[in-house]
């Protein structure tokens, strides 16, 4: 089986490399992930591409070929390209003359392929990542990076999709299964499981946010269902749904049927069995015993969020 690399970019981390575990494993359960740093190699039959296309915290991926001691043990095992550039990623704690590796090995790669180089748009960039305990060798071919789907009305207490998209990847749905946001305010967990191919419903019981999110999801050609109720409605859409990914109110700028405390305690307790539940709420709304992977996310003094997997 291939390996691939994913280079995090710093963000949040244990939840960048929880995340690609969780896009690889969702495609293949039998995928093995190791992590140094904020390096992330993969050994599994899904493509390095297909995993980086939906990771939010990820900077750089490509083919993982091996580890090298010396630039003279270069080998890469792909045709001549049209053109390339050698890249260096400093993962270590060392400091390293970066240009002189890159012109090592590219003066290899040179003499064996004989290609352009071109340092600002190769078909082919060579990744040299250098870890405190190996130095890998790696490579990616250009990729087009998605469009991200855009956003018609905005409101201060939206989430930002860079975590409404992770927290949808740590859901494990893959293209073609249905997702529920209950609490969906304006849509911003939708569009970023609609762009990633996962159907989605979306609930509010407030009439306006339900306008803004149809408006924000016919920006984007998406036509998913959008329901004006409170979220017991789920019970009703139960057997059409996979998995659960919302962001409960938390009382300040958001509008609340009724206290925020009562409100996490009433869902979950009528929150479908079986069904994969990602949750967003406020540090101290409730004690939440279960085994759910939880990541704490410091926003400011007074607001410390949680994300809950389960
Ligand atoms: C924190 S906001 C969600 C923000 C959303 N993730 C976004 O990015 O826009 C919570 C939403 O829950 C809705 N809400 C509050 N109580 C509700 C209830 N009982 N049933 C359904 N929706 C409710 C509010 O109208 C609000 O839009």
């Amino acid at each position: 089986m291939p390996y691939s690399f994913f280079v995090l970019s710093g963000e949040h981390e244990e939840l960048a490399r929880d995340e690609v575990v969780a896009i690889s494993k969702s495609y293949d359960p039998r995928a093995s992930l190791n992590s140094e740093s904020r390096l992330v190699i993969a050994r599994s039959a899904v493509p390095w591409n297909k995993i980086f296309r939906r990771a939010t915290f990820v900077r750089i991926s490509g083919n993982i070929v091996g580890t090298f001691s010396k630039p003279s043990e270069i080998y890469l095992p792909v045709s001549k390209p049209v053109s390339f550039a050698c890249r260096t990623i400093n993962l270590s704690s060392r400091k390293l003359d970066s240009s002189s590796l890159e012109r090592q090995v590219g003066t290899i790669l040179n003499q064996k392929w004989n290609s352009k180089v071109s340092l600002s748009s190769p078909h082919l960039t060579v990744y040299l990542i250098i870890t405190n305990t190996k130095q890998y060798l790696g490579y990616s071919e250009t990729q087009l990076v998605p469009k991200r789907p855009k956003k018609a009305i905005k409101r201060p207490h939206e989430l930002d999709w860079k975590l409404s998209r992770c927290m949808v990847n740590l859901s494990r749905l893959k293209e073609g299964k249905v997702l529920c946001d209950p609490f969906c305010g304006t849509g911003t967990i939708m569009l970023e499981a609609e762009s990633m191919g996962i159907h989605s419903i979306g609930i509010d019981f407030d009439g306006k946010m339900c306008d803004i999110t149809k408006r924000n999801l016919a920006e984007n050609g998406y036509r998913s269902r959008v329901i004006n109720s409170t979220y017991q409605h789920i019970q009703k859409i139960k057997d059409k749904i996979d998995g659960i990914v919302t962001d409960l109110p938390y009382g300040t700028a958001s509008k609340s049927s009724t206290s925020p405390k009562k409100l996490i305690k009433d869902f979950l307790s009528i929150v479908p069995r079986k069904k994969k539940l990602v949750i967003m709420y406020k540090k101290g709304l409730f004690e939440d015993l279960s085994k759910a992977k939880k990541y704490e996310i410091y926003r400011h003094k007074s607001l410390t969020r949680v994300i809950s997997v389960s």
